[in-house]
């Protein structure tokens, strides 16, 4: 079924999750308990039952996208996997304008995959949406390989790297790199 998740996401052109990266997110949101997750980027629904399948039987995905046809694929991809409509909540739209709708502290992980411009927007709403002790993880972080290479310097990786050094000299984080897949930049909130 993930296998089918997977080939789905690489026909429409998306880049799902990787199995490594799908085990350590599902790793993270049983290691937190997780009730209430927040995914950015829902794409074809792989690292949503990866999601799923940490989360306490009673927890609720919220997952977000601005495209309703990818949603339309995750939701039977959710079903596919065993999961019951009322474990995900499915909104269609841009996260800047549905992250503002979320409540405070209500969450315990975050997860982001989306175009890394919005990282940094992204990272501010996780920091008000989660609980003390809750974790956010951004993929990509090792930006396909070029985050060491001081020539990149090409928006998307510049991008990444602040972003990674603004989590890393912040006081409100714990973060660490989990070198699995694209990179998981996965930070604790203090
Ligand atoms: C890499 S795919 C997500 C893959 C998915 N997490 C998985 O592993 O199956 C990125 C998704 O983010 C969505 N997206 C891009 N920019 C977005 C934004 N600003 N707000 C919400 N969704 C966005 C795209 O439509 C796409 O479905």
């Amino acid at each position: 079924m993930l296998r089918t998740a997977r080939s789905i996401a690489h026909e429409v052109g998306l880049d799902a999750v990787t199995p490594g990266a799908g085990a350590a997110l599902r790793l993270l949101a049983a290691a937190g308990n997780a009730r209430g997750v927040v995914e950015i980027g829902t794409g074809t629904g792989v690292s949503g039952v990866w999601l799923l399948r940490g989360m306490r039987a009673d927890g609720v995905l919220t997952t977000i996208d601005v495209e309703v046809e990818h949603q339309r694929i995750a939701r039977r991809i959710f079903a596919e996997a065993g999961f019951v409509a009322g474990r995900t909540r499915i909104i269609t739209g841009r996260a800047r304008d549905v992250l503002p709708r979320l409540a405070d502290g209500a969450y315990d992980l975050v997860f982001v995959d989306a175009e890394a411009t919005g990282f940094t927007a992204c990272v501010d709403a996780a920091l008000r949406l989660l609980r003390p002790g809750g974790v956010l993880v951004l993929n990509g972080a090792l930006a396909g390989g070029r985050i060491g290479d001081p020539a990149a310097r090409d928006a998307e990786t510049v991008t990444v790297r602040e972003t990674v050094k603004a989590i890393r000299e912040s006081e409100h984080w714990i973060p660490a790199l989990l070198p699995v897949g694209h990179g998981l930049l996965a930070a604790v909130r203090c």
